[in-house]
């Protein structure tokens, strides 16, 4: 049963949704998802959504906002106020991102953006990559007598530059399972860093890049030789790094790689 509550908004006035897409396997993506962007008029969409999706919204305006991890096509400001627009002259207006809206996808300023604006919105949570990308490299964040918390962290250099927003010394031994976001070309310093503040060198490490895709590749490592197993990889983004003893039920777990099956979208 749905909720009664929803950011209808006034009679004749438009609405967004910010929308989660998933990680990229477009069977990921929520019901209620699917529904908004059947419905909408115009379609706002990030880089890493698989275009499949957009096919369940074929009459709708598309908008392409980019974002790769060192360039916006569309600055944050100008894609807030193409929301904005676009909800005042009353069409429905889906912004599709990525995973999950509110998980380093800056849903949080889109979504503060439209309510100062007092546009009526509503969030749609999606699968975060921060979860399903270990999920299906075989790897689960928490397991009985071997992992009981985990965090997730961005490895972004412009975040973790700020010393507030990442604090390495304390994360090496506060959680068990530590699920790094855009950190690939920090990855080196990660390291460091981790095994600097008690964190064995030979912990268990897993690169899952373009994970839950027909692309997913896994590299496997130490917090000791994972840096150069990456640079020797040539390894690009995206990618979810997972450091932990979890990494090394992978062996057993893994289930995705040897029987990818594209998947199509429910039209
Ligand atoms: C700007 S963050 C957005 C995260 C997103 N909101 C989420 O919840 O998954 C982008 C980063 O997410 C990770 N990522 C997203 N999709 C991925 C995928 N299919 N495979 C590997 N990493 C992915 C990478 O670390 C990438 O640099």
């Amino acid at each position: 049963m749905r909720p009664v509550v929803r950011a209808a908004g006034r009679r004749g006035a438009g609405t967004v949704a910010l929308v989660g897409a998933g990680p990229g396997d477009p069977g990921l993506m929520t019901v209620r998802g699917l529904e908004l962007l059947r419905r909408a008029h115009v379609v706002v969409y990030d880089r890493l959504v698989d275009p499949r999706l957009l096919d369940a919204a074929p009459r709708a305006r598309r908008i392409f906002a980019g974002k790769a991890s060192d360039h916006h096509t569309l600055p944050q400001e100008r894609i807030n106020a193409l929301l904005i627009m676009h909800a005042r002259r009353g069409r429905r207006v889906v912004r599709l991102k990525g995973g999950d809206p509110f998980v380093f996808g800056r849903g949080g300023e889109e979504a503060d953006a439209l309510a100062r604006a007092g546009i009526p919105f509503e969030v749609v949570p999606g699968v975060s990559s921060a979860v399903a990308v270990p999920a299906y490299a075989g790897i689960p964040l928490t397991h009985r007598g071997v992992a009981s918390s985990f965090a997730v962290v961005t490895g972004h250099e412009e975040a973790c530059k700020r010393e507030s927003s990442v604090d390495w010394s304390r994360l090496a031994r506060a959680v068990d399972t530590l699920v790094v976001l855009m950190g690939v070309k920090s990855l080196p310093r990660i390291a460091r860093e981790l095994i600097e503040h008690g964190r064995p060198a030979a912990t268990p490490v897993a690169l899952v890049r373009w994970g839950t895709t027909n692309v997913q590749e896994t590299i496997t490592g130490t917090l000791g030789d994972i840096a150069a197993l990456a640079a020797r990889a040539r390894l690009e983004p995206p990618v979810v790094i997972v450091i932990g003893e979890v990494v090394a039920l992978r062996d057993r777990l893994h289930w995705f790689d040897d029987n990818r099956v594209p998947m199509e979208v429910a039209q």
